[in-house]
């Protein structure tokens, strides 16, 4: 990552061996029937895997070339070694290690113990071994701030004075204003991860009362030009742009082999629940009513399975989530403290048809990954119609089901975090990080064909 910096320090007399090093150099890339792989990956090993992508050995065309710009250590680095800071009340150190996958499970290979807030580790341990990742600014079309937003918002949300609150934000604002490719584009061409709810990083400027911890850094007007890749987007702020990228789940695949057999699996599991529920009530949250009438109607109906998450731990057993998920049809999506949930993506990996209750919960949150119809996928009812929940299940046939579990399935790869690790010639889908960057690459190329009429 320091590649660029050794150019400062050329003395007159080092000039000469220096051309005739070059002009070799030239040479050999020139005679090198794969140089073109070199100019994109600016990789000199040969061997190196990760600049091996899919079918061809190169950056795939839907997705053009992305620079990563390398932050000071203060931004995350530092945060992550002092990870019993990360959040005022949860122990985050054993979810940060392994790049955000968490601690393996015993027995389930590429399987971990991953919390919902690491899409910004994943996101960003997939970027980085991504062969559409230049390492050269001036070639590259799209900018990635590798910042852990979320992570940031929640390690500082005590922090009452808000000068002190939103200071390495602000910072972060005034590092990345020094580099030229910033304002190339007027920061239209770059993006950040927020991997919690948007909403926290947007605080307004002239708050009266209190401000639940919330931090101003998405309101800065260096950023406001910046598209946010978050995995629950405040639908009611339009600047800056917010897209939807999944929860991560538990399955980390490092080769297509492991998806299609966790996807005939799936596919194959004997389902023995009409329906379930796994979920807390949350007495204080919006959605509490809601959530306190299914609770009630799933644990006396005899076709529902429950788990109640009364203590947050058992919500947090990834073997007994995904074998209650496995077993049921459909599973039960209220929404919690904001309208999403990562339980949404652990459905969708279980084969399990999600059943929504509030459209933002899924269907205007991640356009990017979800299927047109949302009856193709899922089961949608009104919150007035709460008590005929059962009755419409019961009343959806065997074929639709099976279709509409089908459908599910196929969702499975698009919405998953490989393993960062995966070699990219044992991996021959698009995941998460991949249908991003293809959908970023569409938006770039739209606003640069705006600027230029
Ligand atoms: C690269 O791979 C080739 C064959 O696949 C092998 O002969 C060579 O030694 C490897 N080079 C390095 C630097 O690992
Ligand atoms: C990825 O590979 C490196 C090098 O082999 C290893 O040190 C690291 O632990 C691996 N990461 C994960 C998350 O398994
Ligand atoms: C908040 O912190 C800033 C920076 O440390 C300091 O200058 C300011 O006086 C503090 N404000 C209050 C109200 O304590
Ligand atoms: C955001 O983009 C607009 C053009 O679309 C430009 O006028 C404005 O200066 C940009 N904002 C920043 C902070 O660069």
């Amino acid at each position: 990552m320091e590649k660029h910096k050794g150019f400062h320090f050329i003395s007159p007399k080092c000039i000469i061996p220096l051309l005739l090093a070059s002009f070799l150099w030239i040479i050999v890339i020139l005679s090198n029937p794969n140089f073109h792989v070199h100019l994109i990956s600016s990789s000199s090993n040969h061997n190196d895997t990760s600049t091996v992508p899919y079918q061809s050995p190169r950056c795939n065309i839907d997705i053009v070339p992305f620079y990563i710009y390398d932050l000071p250590d203060q931004f995350n680095a530092a945060r992550l070694r002092r990870c019993h800071y990360l959040h005022p009340r949860m122990e985050m150190c054993g979810f940060v290690a392994n790049r955000g996958l968490g601690q393996p499970i015993a027995q389930r290979p590429s399987w971990y113990v991953t919390s919902e807030a690491m899409s910004e580790l994943l996101f960003h341990a997939r970027a980085e071994t991504h062969p559409c990742r230049v390492y050269d600014p001036h070639i590259a079309r799209m900018f990635y701030i590798p910042f852990y937003t979320g992570q940031y918002v929640s390690s500082v949300k005590e922090e009452n004075n808000l000068t002190r609150r939103d200071a390495t934000g602000v910072e972060l604002a005034a590092y990345l204003s020094k580099f030229p490719s910033f304002h190339r584009q007027g920061g239209l061409d770059h993006f950040l991860i927020m991997g919690s709810r948007t909403w926290e990083g947007l605080r307004p400027e002239n708050l009266m009362g209190t401000d639940f911890g919330t931090n101003r850094i998405l309101r800065l007007p260096e950023f406001s030009n910046l598209t946010i890749l978050t995995v629950d987007s405040d639908l009611y702020v339009k600047q800056p742009v917010q897209m939807g990228i999944p929860y991560p789940s538990y399955f980390h695949p490092s080769t297509s082999d492991e998806m299609v057999s966790w996807q005939e699996t799936v596919r194959h599991t004997k389902r023995t629940q009409l329906f379930s529920y796994i979920g807390g009530v949350r007495p204080w949250s919006m959605s509490a009513d809601i959530r306190s009438k299914l609770l009630k109607l799933c644990k006396s109906s005899d076709n529902c399975a429950v788990i109640e998450c009364e203590k947050r731990t058992v919500c947090y057993e990834p073997n007994k989530i995904m074998d209650l998920m496995t077993q049921s049809h459909f599973c039960l999506q209220p929404s919690g403290d904001s309208p999403t949930r990562r339980a949404i993506f652990d459905s969708v990996l279980a084969g399990c048809v999600p059943v929504f209750f509030n459209k933002d919960t899924a269907y205007n949150q991640y356009p990017w990954y979800l299927p047109k119809h949302p009856d193709e996928w899922s089961v949608f009812i009104e919150p007035d119609h709460i008590n005929q929940l059962e009755k419409v299940l019961k009343r959806i046939p065997e074929k639709k089901i099976k279709q509409m579990r089908e459908v599910v399935i196929e969702m499975i790869p698009r919405v998953t975090y490989v393993h960062p690790n995966a070699s990219r010639d044992e991996i021959s889908f698009w995941d998460v990080v991949d249908v991003a960057l293809a959908a970023l690459t569409k938006q770039v190329k739209l606003a640069q064909h705006e600027s230029m009429k």
